[in-house]
């Protein structure tokens, strides 16, 4: 999605906002922009703002800039993922009024904009934007306000706006500062050694300062040198959320990898190992973090868990979890779908939102119509004071630290411990295992981060399969219990950056119709990791081995004999001293072959075509 950062009171404000660009490239995004609020330097004319845009990746933007003369202490740059028109030079933000007086740039949509360029009188537009007719309003919403006040006039603009925006505008009516505006899309403000900042995502703002202000929904802010400024939309001062970011620049960076996908898939022993930390006190769970009360979890008699794409699948490891060891009922939902019919929801359904980002706009969506009808949300979340996080009544942290590949590794493997971690907590409240036994189970977990070093230990045969199979032209990924989540995980990994067709379904669901897709030539990938389902899945190989597909069977140390009957290559990782925690150990495989096959394919592993990071609109 689209991403923002803005910079006032540094000369040296261009090379800033390019290096912030930069780091929010991860997010995904078709045309970039910058301008630079140009004040005359002889204070005899009225300076300009410079604006240069250009279609593509940002170098494109680089090279239109090389040689350029755009100096000044203020600007913002953006990076624009198209919704309204095509992505070229000219829908690229910023956009300006027709004067060039003001200037924005905008993440999200505004959804009434015909509406208001309808009350506009008759001009041109430039462009085929939505953010277009904010800039015209704005410009003349400033000849009406007193003092030609731009956080005053935007003020009065954003009133009228209707859907999910953050917009961050200059106007050369006041060249050291820039003015923001929040609804439901990030963002973030802060102040470090007289210059002020403004960014979508800390990842741009990083290398400056770790101390940041998330706005809440319907604030704005008025940034300069000396200081930010918020308010509420009715005018009076407002707080944001400060908080203080966990990471650091060098968690941001490659160091060394080829990809960040690569990098993330590595650092999973890591990010499982910080989930699990610290959870243990006097031989009981504890999730300090929770804020939600035990007596009111020991009532819950449902739960629903909502989220999007990998993050669902976290959560559908999760419903075995919750439903073996805590005996509650758990339905697992896509967000989006969640709020558009009537789930039945009371005080005692406990809704768990999972989200790496936090900003997903169709899981707070769901969290939010949960909310409404007095169901507790409890978010498992990795962004520290992302939205979801702030919103929902609880939050367990996944710690994997900052994700930039487009594609979810370290998050999903983290989510899932979370999910185990909930599910062990709701257990203990609700008396439904002996507190010894949750105990043994969670120290059983610590083995995790050292078995996820031995299945990176894979990664060579990995790159063996993927050149073999790169140019098969489909693939089917089959599980049952534990194993689908993974199945269904896996499909998604290798579509999502390699583009190659893959679908997932139960292993026994072949016989109904699927099967009929396998022939000579197709590639299936089996879950048969040790478990009270082995033996089915060994039969399930077995149809598909005998109508012509080429097998890799991820499966257990221990237990591969049987594979080796059926299969046509096994991926052994190691036991996972849990059955419900096998699925932490079994996407690695899955992880690797997407990257390795995309790799050899030549693919855009870390930025994959059409796809964002974080998708703030519906
Ligand atoms: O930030 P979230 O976890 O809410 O994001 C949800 C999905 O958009 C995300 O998991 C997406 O499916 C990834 N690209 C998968 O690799």
């Amino acid at each position: 999605m689209c991403g923002i950062i803005g910079i006032t009171g540094r000369d040296d404000a261009l090379e800033h906002i390019m290096a912030g660009l930069g780091r929010l490239e991860y997010r995904g995004y078709d045309s970039a922009g910058v301008v630079i609020a140009n004040s005359s330097a002889s204070g005899m004319d009225d300076g300009q703002l410079d604006i240069v845009k250009r279609a593509g990746k940002l170098a494109n933007l680089a090279g239109a800039l090389q040689g350029g003369s755009l100096t000044g202490r203020t600007g913002i740059g953006h990076t624009r993922w198209a919704t309204h028109g095509a992505p070229n030079d000219v829908n690229a933000h910023p956009h300006t009024d027709p004067s060039g007086r003001v200037a924005v740039v905008h993440n999200g949509i505004i959804e009434n904009y015909q509406a208001l360029k309808a009350g506009l009188s008759e001009r041109e537009y430039a462009s085929a934007t939505d953010t277009e007719v904010v800039a015209h309003l704005v410009a003349e919403e400033l000849d009406r306000v007193d003092g030609g006040d731009l956080l005053e006039a935007v003020r009065r603009v954003v009133g009228r706006l209707e859907g999910a925006f953050s917009l961050c505008f200059v106007t050369l009516d006041a060249p050291d500062t820039i003015v923001v505006a929040k609804r439901e899309a990030p963002l973030i403000v802060a102040h470090a050694d007289g210059v002020g900042y403004c960014a979508s995502d800390v990842a741009a703002l990083i290398a400056h300062t770790k101390q940041v202000s998330a706005l809440h929904d319907d604030q704005l802010a008025r940034i300069t040198p000396d200081g930010v400024e918020v308010i509420g939309l009715d005018g009076s001062p407002a707080e944001a959320h400060s908080y203080e970011v966990s990471w650091d620049l060098a968690a941001a960076e490659k160091q060394g990898y080829d990809h960040f996908m690569l990098k993330e898939i590595h650092e999973q022993p890591q990010a499982v190992l910080d989930t699990l930390r610290d959870r243990l006190t006097d031989g009981k769970l504890h999730l300090d973090e929770l804020r939600t009360d035990e007596h009111e979890l020991g009532r819950i008699d449902k739960v629903f868990i909502v989220a999007c794409g990998t993050s669902l699948h976290s959560g559908m490891v999760g419903k075995l979890a919750i439903e073996h060891w805590a005996g509650v009922p758990v339905e697992v939902e896509v967000a989006s779908e969640f709020r558009y019919r009537d789930p039945i929801l009371n005080p005692h359904t406990l809704v768990i939102a999972i989200s790496q980002s936090g900003e997903t706009s169709d899981t707070i969506a769901a969290a939010t119509h949960a909310q409404d009808q007095r169901a507790p949300v409890l978010a498992i979340v990795n962004v520290v004071g992302s939205t979801l996080a702030r919103q929902a009544d609880g939050v367990l942290y996944t710690h994997a630290g900052p994700e930039v590949a487009v594609a979810s590794t370290k998050a999903f493997t983290t989510q899932i411990v979370g999910c185990l971690l909930v599910g062990l907590y709701l257990a203990q409240v609700r008396h439904a295992m002996y507190a010894s036994e949750a105990e043994d189970t969670l120290r059983r977990l610590q083995q995790l981060p050292g078995a996820l070093e031995k299945v990176l230990e894979l990664d060579g045969q990995i790159r063996d399969l993927a050149d073999r199979y790169k140019d098969v032209h489909y693939t089917m990924f089959i599980g049952r219990h534990t194993g689908l989540p993974i199945a269904y995980e896996g499909a998604l990994k290798l579509k999502e950056i390699s583009y190659l067709h893959a679908e997932a379904f139960p292993a026994g669901e072949m016989k109904h119709g699927p099967i009929a897709l396998i022939e000579e030539g197709s590639l299936v990938v089996a879950l048969a990791p040790e478990g009270h389902v082995f033996s089915k899945m060994v039969s399930n190989i077995q149809e598909v081995k005998a109508r012509g597909a080429s097998v890799i069977a991820i499966g257990t140390e221990g237990s591969t004999a049987a594979l080796a009957e059926h299969a046509d290559h096994i991926l052994t990782i190691p036991e996972a001293s849990h059955e419900l925690a096998s699925p932490v150990l079994s996407v690695v495989p899955l992880q690797l072959l997407a990257y390795h096959v995309a790799v050899a394919l030549g693919k855009d592993v870390d930025q994959p075509r059409n796809l964002a990071k974080t998708v703030t609109v519906e």
